[in-house]
Protein backbone atom coordinates (compact mmCIF):
# COMPACT_ATOMS: atom_id res chain seq x y z
CA UNK A 1 0.00 0.00 0.00
CA UNK A 2 1.14 3.27 -0.95
CA UNK A 3 1.61 5.55 2.37
CA UNK A 4 0.84 9.07 2.33
CA UNK A 5 -0.47 11.63 4.49
CA UNK A 6 -2.49 14.61 4.48
CA UNK A 7 -1.20 17.26 6.84
CA UNK A 8 -3.06 20.36 8.01
CA UNK A 9 -1.43 23.52 9.35
CA UNK A 10 0.07 23.93 13.06
CA UNK A 11 -2.90 25.23 15.10
CA UNK A 12 -5.17 24.06 13.21
CA UNK A 13 -8.55 23.71 15.72
CA UNK A 14 -9.75 20.26 15.99
CA UNK A 15 -13.09 20.17 17.88
CA UNK A 16 -16.72 18.88 18.44
CA UNK A 17 -19.54 20.89 18.68
CA UNK A 18 -22.59 21.20 20.81
CA UNK A 19 -25.49 23.21 21.51
CA UNK A 20 -26.63 23.93 25.18
CA UNK A 21 -30.59 22.75 25.00
CA UNK A 22 -29.56 19.62 23.32
CA UNK A 23 -26.94 18.53 26.53
CA UNK A 24 -27.53 20.69 29.53
CA UNK A 25 -31.32 19.06 30.38
CA UNK A 26 -33.61 21.01 32.00
CA UNK A 27 -33.89 23.99 30.00
CA UNK A 28 -37.35 24.23 30.89
CA UNK A 29 -37.91 27.80 30.58
CA UNK A 30 -37.63 27.97 26.51
CA UNK A 31 -39.74 27.91 24.02
CA UNK A 32 -37.98 24.05 22.88
CA UNK A 33 -38.90 22.69 26.37
CA UNK A 34 -42.66 24.21 25.61
CA UNK A 35 -42.89 22.66 22.32
CA UNK A 36 -41.80 19.08 23.83
CA UNK A 37 -44.62 19.21 25.48
CA UNK A 38 -46.83 19.56 22.96
CA UNK A 39 -48.49 16.39 21.34
CA UNK A 40 -47.01 15.80 17.96
CA UNK A 41 -43.97 17.92 18.22
CA UNK A 42 -41.08 15.55 18.52
CA UNK A 43 -40.77 12.09 16.96
CA UNK A 44 -41.98 9.21 19.51
CA UNK A 45 -43.16 11.91 21.67
CA UNK A 46 -39.71 12.17 22.73
CA UNK A 47 -38.17 15.08 25.15
CA UNK A 48 -34.83 16.69 26.33
CA UNK A 49 -35.33 16.03 29.60
CA UNK A 50 -31.77 15.78 31.72
CA UNK A 51 -30.19 15.80 28.03
CA UNK A 52 -26.37 14.79 28.34
CA UNK A 53 -27.13 16.52 31.92
CA UNK A 54 -24.58 18.92 31.71
CA UNK A 55 -26.35 21.17 34.03
CA UNK A 56 -26.05 18.58 36.55
CA UNK A 57 -22.11 18.39 35.96
CA UNK A 58 -21.27 15.87 33.17
CA UNK A 59 -20.03 18.06 30.66
CA UNK A 60 -16.42 17.36 32.80
CA UNK A 61 -16.95 13.24 31.74
CA UNK A 62 -17.47 14.62 28.13
CA UNK A 63 -14.06 17.30 28.15
CA UNK A 64 -12.21 14.34 29.76
CA UNK A 65 -13.33 12.48 26.26
CA UNK A 66 -12.17 15.69 24.45
CA UNK A 67 -9.44 16.18 25.50
CA UNK A 68 -8.12 13.07 26.13
CA UNK A 69 -8.83 12.40 22.14
CA UNK A 70 -6.36 15.12 21.30
CA UNK A 71 -8.97 17.54 20.45
CA UNK A 72 -7.22 21.15 21.10
CA UNK A 73 -10.81 23.10 21.20
CA UNK A 74 -14.90 22.97 21.81
CA UNK A 75 -17.66 24.62 20.44
CA UNK A 76 -20.17 25.41 22.54
CA UNK A 77 -23.46 27.12 22.87
CA UNK A 78 -25.19 29.27 26.01
CA UNK A 79 -28.75 29.83 26.97
CA UNK A 80 -30.58 32.90 26.91
CA UNK A 81 -33.23 31.50 28.95
CA UNK A 82 -30.50 30.60 32.01
CA UNK A 83 -28.87 33.91 31.62
CA UNK A 84 -31.84 36.24 31.25
CA UNK A 85 -34.96 34.16 32.96
CA UNK A 86 -37.02 37.17 32.82
CA UNK A 87 -36.69 40.67 31.04
CA UNK A 88 -33.78 42.50 32.28
CA UNK A 89 -33.41 39.72 35.27
CA UNK A 90 -29.67 38.17 35.31
CA UNK A 91 -29.04 34.86 37.01
CA UNK A 92 -25.49 34.97 38.42
CA UNK A 93 -25.60 31.44 39.53
CA UNK A 94 -26.01 30.62 35.60
CA UNK A 95 -23.01 33.18 34.78
CA UNK A 96 -21.22 31.02 36.96
CA UNK A 97 -21.86 27.79 35.98
CA UNK A 98 -21.19 28.63 32.56
CA UNK A 99 -17.82 30.51 33.96
CA UNK A 100 -17.06 26.64 35.76
CA UNK A 101 -17.72 24.74 32.32
CA UNK A 102 -15.78 27.27 29.92
CA UNK A 103 -12.67 27.44 32.65
CA UNK A 104 -13.05 23.36 32.78
CA UNK A 105 -12.61 23.30 28.94
CA UNK A 106 -9.44 25.93 28.89
CA UNK A 107 -7.53 23.73 31.93
CA UNK A 108 -8.37 20.54 29.79
CA UNK A 109 -6.74 22.41 26.74
CA UNK A 110 -9.75 23.34 24.96
CA UNK A 111 -10.19 26.36 23.55
CA UNK A 112 -13.89 27.22 23.49
CA UNK A 113 -16.07 28.72 21.01
CA UNK A 114 -19.37 30.10 22.28
CA UNK A 115 -22.77 30.44 20.28
CA UNK A 116 -25.04 33.23 21.87
CA UNK A 117 -28.03 31.87 19.83
CA UNK A 118 -28.78 28.43 18.91
CA UNK A 119 -31.85 27.96 17.91
CA UNK A 120 -33.67 28.17 21.62
CA UNK A 121 -35.08 31.40 22.92
CA UNK A 122 -36.41 32.09 26.67
CA UNK A 123 -40.10 31.88 27.27
CA UNK A 124 -40.77 35.02 27.80
CA UNK A 125 -38.73 36.53 24.44
CA UNK A 126 -40.94 33.69 22.25
CA UNK A 127 -44.42 35.00 24.02
CA UNK A 128 -43.74 38.51 23.04
CA UNK A 129 -43.08 37.37 19.04
CA UNK A 130 -39.71 35.64 19.60
CA UNK A 131 -37.56 37.08 16.37
CA UNK A 132 -40.59 38.77 14.73
CA UNK A 133 -40.94 41.44 17.68
CA UNK A 134 -39.67 44.71 16.63
CA UNK A 135 -37.63 45.37 19.74
CA UNK A 136 -35.76 42.11 19.53
CA UNK A 137 -32.47 43.08 17.89
CA UNK A 138 -32.60 45.75 21.57
CA UNK A 139 -33.42 42.72 23.09
CA UNK A 140 -30.91 40.67 21.66
CA UNK A 141 -27.97 43.02 22.00
CA UNK A 142 -28.83 43.73 25.66
CA UNK A 143 -28.65 39.89 26.61
CA UNK A 144 -25.40 39.73 24.58
CA UNK A 145 -23.50 42.57 26.35
CA UNK A 146 -24.25 40.97 29.75
CA UNK A 147 -23.26 37.56 28.09
CA UNK A 148 -20.16 38.83 26.82
CA UNK A 149 -19.35 41.21 30.02
CA UNK A 150 -19.97 38.33 32.40
CA UNK A 151 -17.30 35.24 30.11
CA UNK A 152 -14.96 37.78 27.63
CA UNK A 153 -11.97 36.30 30.31
CA UNK A 154 -12.53 33.29 29.05
CA UNK A 155 -13.83 33.29 25.38
CA UNK A 156 -12.38 34.46 22.28
CA UNK A 157 -14.85 33.47 19.79
CA UNK A 158 -18.05 34.46 19.42
CA UNK A 159 -20.78 32.54 16.93
CA UNK A 160 -23.36 35.24 17.53
CA UNK A 161 -26.61 33.08 16.02
CA UNK A 162 -26.74 29.79 15.00
CA UNK A 163 -27.66 28.62 11.29
CA UNK A 164 -30.81 31.64 10.71
CA UNK A 165 -31.79 29.54 7.73
CA UNK A 166 -32.59 26.34 9.68
CA UNK A 167 -34.09 28.36 12.18
CA UNK A 168 -36.12 29.94 9.91
CA UNK A 169 -37.00 27.50 7.64
CA UNK A 170 -37.67 25.25 10.21
CA UNK A 171 -39.78 27.42 12.61
CA UNK A 172 -41.64 29.39 9.77
CA UNK A 173 -41.78 27.28 6.47
CA UNK A 174 -42.26 23.70 7.46
CA UNK A 175 -42.80 24.40 10.74
CA UNK A 176 -41.03 21.90 11.73
CA UNK A 177 -39.40 24.23 14.88
CA UNK A 178 -41.62 26.24 17.52
CA UNK A 179 -43.57 28.39 16.35
CA UNK A 180 -44.77 25.95 14.00
CA UNK A 181 -46.18 28.51 11.32
CA UNK A 182 -45.93 27.95 7.83
CA UNK A 183 -45.32 31.51 6.28
CA UNK A 184 -42.42 32.44 3.88
CA UNK A 185 -42.84 36.27 4.45
CA UNK A 186 -42.36 35.90 8.04
CA UNK A 187 -39.03 33.68 7.29
CA UNK A 188 -38.10 36.61 5.69
CA UNK A 189 -38.73 38.85 7.91
CA UNK A 190 -37.10 36.62 10.86
CA UNK A 191 -34.15 36.34 8.66
CA UNK A 192 -34.07 40.37 8.16
CA UNK A 193 -33.92 40.35 12.29
CA UNK A 194 -31.21 38.29 12.49
CA UNK A 195 -29.41 39.43 10.25
CA UNK A 196 -29.87 42.76 12.48
CA UNK A 197 -29.36 41.45 15.80
CA UNK A 198 -25.97 39.75 14.40
CA UNK A 199 -24.90 43.17 13.24
CA UNK A 200 -25.47 44.79 16.84
CA UNK A 201 -24.09 41.72 18.74
CA UNK A 202 -21.45 42.43 16.29
CA UNK A 203 -20.54 45.81 17.26
CA UNK A 204 -21.46 45.26 20.73
CA UNK A 205 -19.16 42.40 21.31
CA UNK A 206 -16.26 44.57 19.50
CA UNK A 207 -16.93 47.50 22.07
CA UNK A 208 -16.64 45.38 24.62
CA UNK A 209 -13.48 42.81 23.62
CA UNK A 210 -11.71 44.42 20.72
CA UNK A 211 -10.08 41.68 20.25
CA UNK A 212 -12.36 39.20 19.91
CA UNK A 213 -13.13 37.09 16.76
CA UNK A 214 -16.86 37.28 16.03
CA UNK A 215 -19.06 35.53 13.20
CA UNK A 216 -22.10 33.44 12.44
CA UNK A 217 -22.09 29.47 11.82
CA UNK A 218 -23.68 29.52 8.51
CA UNK A 219 -25.66 26.23 7.47
CA UNK A 220 -24.75 25.55 3.93
CA UNK A 221 -26.72 22.72 1.88
CA UNK A 222 -25.96 21.85 -2.13
CA UNK A 223 -28.79 21.90 -4.12
CA UNK A 224 -28.87 20.23 -7.71
CA UNK A 225 -31.36 20.41 -10.17
CA UNK A 226 -32.84 16.54 -10.30
CA UNK A 227 -33.00 17.28 -13.82
CA UNK A 228 -29.78 19.21 -15.07
CA UNK A 229 -31.51 19.75 -18.68
CA UNK A 230 -34.96 21.19 -17.33
CA UNK A 231 -35.25 24.74 -16.82
CA UNK A 232 -37.95 24.62 -14.21
CA UNK A 233 -35.70 22.28 -11.92
CA UNK A 234 -32.62 24.50 -12.32
CA UNK A 235 -35.00 27.42 -11.40
CA UNK A 236 -36.35 25.53 -8.61
CA UNK A 237 -32.67 24.34 -7.09
CA UNK A 238 -31.42 28.29 -7.68
CA UNK A 239 -33.90 29.81 -5.67
CA UNK A 240 -33.91 26.97 -2.81
CA UNK A 241 -29.83 27.98 -2.84
CA UNK A 242 -30.36 31.57 -2.79
CA UNK A 243 -33.13 31.62 -0.07
CA UNK A 244 -31.32 28.70 2.11
CA UNK A 245 -27.78 29.60 1.33
CA UNK A 246 -27.00 33.09 0.03
CA UNK A 247 -29.56 35.12 1.70
CA UNK A 248 -28.19 35.90 5.38
CA UNK A 249 -24.21 35.60 4.03
CA UNK A 250 -24.80 38.24 1.40
CA UNK A 251 -26.56 40.68 4.10
CA UNK A 252 -23.69 40.08 6.29
CA UNK A 253 -20.98 40.63 3.62
CA UNK A 254 -22.26 43.59 1.82
CA UNK A 255 -25.74 45.24 3.75
CA UNK A 256 -28.03 43.70 0.59
CA UNK A 257 -30.91 42.07 1.73
CA UNK A 258 -32.12 40.48 -0.73
CA UNK A 259 -34.52 37.76 -1.97
CA UNK A 260 -37.43 37.08 -4.38
CA UNK A 261 -39.77 39.27 -3.16
CA UNK A 262 -37.25 42.02 -3.20
CA UNK A 263 -34.07 43.80 -1.99
CA UNK A 264 -32.82 46.43 1.10
CA UNK A 265 -30.47 47.65 1.99
CA UNK A 266 -28.94 47.15 5.52
CA UNK A 267 -25.73 48.97 5.60
CA UNK A 268 -25.17 48.24 9.55
CA UNK A 269 -24.97 45.16 8.47
CA UNK A 270 -21.81 45.11 5.89
CA UNK A 271 -18.75 43.74 6.76
CA UNK A 272 -19.81 42.24 10.52
CA UNK A 273 -17.92 38.53 10.64
CA UNK A 274 -14.10 37.59 11.46
CA UNK A 275 -14.68 34.75 10.06
CA UNK A 276 -16.84 32.77 7.94
CA UNK A 277 -18.42 29.63 10.18
CA UNK A 278 -19.32 27.23 8.01
CA UNK A 279 -22.11 23.57 8.73
CA UNK A 280 -22.31 21.53 6.19
CA UNK A 281 -23.94 17.88 5.98
CA UNK A 282 -25.20 17.03 2.66
CA UNK A 283 -26.53 17.86 -0.66
CA UNK A 284 -30.30 17.35 -2.20
CA UNK A 285 -31.62 17.08 -5.36
CA UNK A 286 -34.86 19.69 -6.01
CA UNK A 287 -37.37 19.12 -8.96
CA UNK A 288 -39.69 21.84 -9.90
CA UNK A 289 -43.20 21.10 -7.76
CA UNK A 290 -46.46 23.04 -8.18
CA UNK A 291 -47.76 20.85 -4.96
CA UNK A 292 -44.47 22.93 -3.11
CA UNK A 293 -45.83 26.46 -3.28
CA UNK A 294 -45.16 26.88 0.60
CA UNK A 295 -41.54 25.95 -0.56
CA UNK A 296 -40.91 27.79 -3.51
CA UNK A 297 -42.06 24.91 -5.39
CA UNK A 298 -38.94 22.64 -5.25
CA UNK A 299 -39.56 19.20 -3.68
CA UNK A 300 -36.10 18.02 -2.18
CA UNK A 301 -35.24 14.27 -2.17
CA UNK A 302 -32.04 12.39 -1.85
CA UNK A 303 -31.34 9.91 -5.75
CA UNK A 304 -31.64 6.38 -5.38
CA UNK A 305 -28.52 4.48 -4.57
CA UNK A 306 -27.19 7.57 -2.19
CA UNK A 307 -24.98 6.65 0.49
CA UNK A 308 -27.59 7.21 3.51
CA UNK A 309 -27.48 7.19 7.02
CA UNK A 310 -29.33 5.11 8.93
CA UNK A 311 -32.90 7.22 8.75
CA UNK A 312 -32.37 8.37 5.58
CA UNK A 313 -32.02 11.98 7.10
CA UNK A 314 -28.29 12.42 5.34
CA UNK A 315 -26.70 11.24 2.18
CA UNK A 316 -22.77 11.03 2.11
CA UNK A 317 -21.90 13.96 -0.61
CA UNK A 318 -18.33 14.55 0.50
CA UNK A 319 -17.68 16.74 -2.84
CA UNK A 320 -20.50 19.08 -1.33
CA UNK A 321 -18.39 19.84 1.24
CA UNK A 322 -15.98 21.44 -1.28
CA UNK A 323 -18.16 23.09 -3.15
CA UNK A 324 -19.45 24.71 0.26
CA UNK A 325 -15.87 25.67 1.07
CA UNK A 326 -15.31 27.40 -2.76
CA UNK A 327 -18.22 29.28 -2.07
CA UNK A 328 -17.40 30.68 1.48
CA UNK A 329 -13.90 30.93 0.16
CA UNK A 330 -14.81 33.49 -1.77
CA UNK A 331 -16.25 35.89 1.25
CA UNK A 332 -12.46 36.03 1.92
CA UNK A 333 -12.20 35.49 5.53
CA UNK A 334 -10.69 32.66 7.87
CA UNK A 335 -12.98 29.87 7.88
CA UNK A 336 -13.78 27.49 10.44
CA UNK A 337 -15.99 24.58 10.01
CA UNK A 338 -18.24 24.98 12.97
CA UNK A 339 -20.58 21.77 12.41
CA UNK A 340 -20.22 18.46 10.12
CA UNK A 341 -21.06 15.06 10.75
CA UNK A 342 -23.98 12.33 10.60
CA UNK A 343 -26.74 10.36 12.11
CA UNK A 344 -25.17 6.87 12.94
CA UNK A 345 -26.17 4.67 15.73
CA UNK A 346 -24.70 1.60 14.82
CA UNK A 347 -21.38 4.02 13.39
CA UNK A 348 -21.05 2.04 10.08
CA UNK A 349 -21.05 5.16 8.27
CA UNK A 350 -19.68 7.75 9.96
CA UNK A 351 -15.84 6.44 9.73
CA UNK A 352 -15.79 6.73 6.05
CA UNK A 353 -17.93 10.35 6.54
CA UNK A 354 -15.41 11.39 8.59
CA UNK A 355 -12.52 10.56 6.60
CA UNK A 356 -14.19 11.64 3.11
CA UNK A 357 -15.43 14.68 4.40
CA UNK A 358 -11.68 15.58 5.86
CA UNK A 359 -10.30 14.93 2.93
CA UNK A 360 -12.00 18.01 1.14
CA UNK A 361 -11.12 19.72 4.14
CA UNK A 362 -7.64 18.97 3.14
CA UNK A 363 -7.71 19.75 -0.35
CA UNK A 364 -8.89 23.43 0.71
CA UNK A 365 -6.35 23.74 3.46
CA UNK A 366 -3.65 22.26 0.77
CA UNK A 367 -4.44 25.32 -1.84
CA UNK A 368 -3.97 27.43 1.16
CA UNK A 369 -7.15 28.72 2.17
CA UNK A 370 -7.58 29.85 5.14
CA UNK A 371 -9.34 27.00 6.95
CA UNK A 372 -8.47 27.19 10.75
CA UNK A 373 -10.69 24.72 12.29
CA UNK A 374 -13.14 21.46 12.05
CA UNK A 375 -15.75 20.83 14.58
CA UNK A 376 -17.41 17.86 14.39
CA UNK A 377 -21.13 17.26 15.45
CA UNK A 378 -21.48 16.05 17.58
CA UNK A 379 -19.28 14.64 20.64
CA UNK A 380 -21.71 12.76 22.33
CA UNK A 381 -25.24 11.73 21.32
CA UNK A 382 -27.44 14.33 22.72
CA UNK A 383 -31.45 15.94 21.96
CA UNK A 384 -31.90 16.06 18.26
CA UNK A 385 -34.45 18.82 17.99
CA UNK A 386 -37.90 17.50 16.19
CA UNK A 387 -36.23 14.46 15.75
CA UNK A 388 -35.68 13.74 19.78
CA UNK A 389 -33.60 10.63 20.62
CA UNK A 390 -34.14 9.25 16.80
CA UNK A 391 -30.98 9.74 15.81
CA UNK A 392 -27.68 9.70 17.01
CA UNK A 393 -24.71 11.74 16.23
CA UNK A 394 -21.88 11.40 18.97
CA UNK A 395 -18.46 10.19 18.56
CA UNK A 396 -19.49 8.80 21.98
CA UNK A 397 -23.13 7.04 22.36
CA UNK A 398 -25.58 8.05 25.43
CA UNK A 399 -27.55 5.81 26.85
CA UNK A 400 -30.23 8.55 27.84
CA UNK A 401 -31.90 6.47 30.46
CA UNK A 402 -28.58 5.58 32.84
CA UNK A 403 -26.15 8.67 31.76
CA UNK A 404 -23.52 6.10 30.97
CA UNK A 405 -21.10 6.99 27.81
CA UNK A 406 -19.42 4.40 25.38
CA UNK A 407 -17.03 5.09 22.79
CA UNK A 408 -17.42 4.32 19.47
CA UNK A 409 -15.01 3.46 16.96
CA UNK A 410 -15.45 6.88 15.38
CA UNK A 411 -13.88 8.61 18.72
CA UNK A 412 -10.35 6.70 17.95
CA UNK A 413 -10.80 7.49 14.42
CA UNK A 414 -10.62 11.27 15.48
CA UNK A 415 -8.54 10.37 17.74
CA UNK A 416 -6.17 9.32 15.81
CA UNK A 417 -6.44 12.18 13.16
CA UNK A 418 -6.38 14.97 15.76
CA UNK A 419 -3.12 13.56 16.94
CA UNK A 420 -1.50 13.49 14.15
CA UNK A 421 -2.83 16.69 13.09
CA UNK A 422 -3.13 14.60 9.38
CA UNK A 423 -5.27 12.24 7.51
CA UNK A 424 -2.84 9.36 6.92
CA UNK A 425 -3.54 6.47 4.51
CA UNK A 426 -2.68 3.60 7.38
CA UNK A 427 -5.79 5.90 9.26
CA UNK A 428 -7.67 5.37 6.75
CA UNK A 429 -6.58 1.36 5.97
CA UNK A 430 -7.65 1.05 9.79
CA UNK A 431 -11.19 2.71 10.50
CA UNK A 432 -12.71 2.98 6.60
CA UNK A 433 -10.53 0.70 4.17
CA UNK A 434 -13.64 1.26 1.70
CA UNK A 435 -12.52 4.32 0.62
CA UNK A 436 -9.01 3.59 0.87
CA UNK A 437 -8.38 3.55 -2.48
CA UNK A 438 -10.36 6.49 -3.60
CA UNK A 439 -8.89 8.90 -1.45
CA UNK A 440 -5.33 7.64 -1.62
CA UNK A 441 -5.24 6.11 -5.20
CA UNK A 442 -2.08 4.44 -6.43
CA UNK A 443 -2.34 1.66 -4.11
CA UNK A 444 -2.82 -2.06 -4.68
CA UNK A 445 -5.67 -2.83 -7.21
CA UNK A 446 -5.86 0.44 -8.34
C1 LIG B 1 -27.61 21.45 12.77
C2 LIG B 1 -27.81 22.08 14.14
C3 LIG B 1 -27.35 21.22 15.26
C4 LIG B 1 -27.63 19.75 15.07
C5 LIG B 1 -27.27 19.29 13.67
C6 LIG B 1 -27.58 17.84 13.37
O1 LIG B 1 -28.48 22.04 11.85
O2 LIG B 1 -27.12 23.29 14.22
O3 LIG B 1 -27.90 21.73 16.44
O4 LIG B 1 -28.92 19.42 15.44
O5 LIG B 1 -27.90 20.10 12.72
O6 LIG B 1 -28.95 17.63 13.11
Amino acid sequence: MIRASHGFPRGFLWGTATAAHQVEGDNFNNDWWAWEQQPGRIRQGHKSGKACDWWGGRWQEDFDHAAQGGQNAHRMSIEWSRIEPSPAVWDDAAIDAYRQILRGARERGLLPMVTLHHFSSPLWIAEQGGWLNPEIVTLFERYVRKAVAALQDLVEIWVTINEPNVYTASGYVTGEFPPGEKDVRKALRVARAMVLGHAAAYRAIHSLQPQAKVGLAHHYRGFQPANPRSPWDRWAARTRSDFVNALVPRAVHSGRFQSIFGSERLPQAAGTQDFFGLNYYTVERIAFDVRHAGEMFGRGFYPAGADLSPTGFIANEPEGLWQALTWAEAYGLPIYITENGVEDDADQLRPRYLVEHLRQVWRAVNFNWPVRGYFHWSLVDNFEWERGWTQRFGLWELDVSTQARRKRRSADLFEAICKANALSSEIVATYAPEVLGRLFPGGPGE
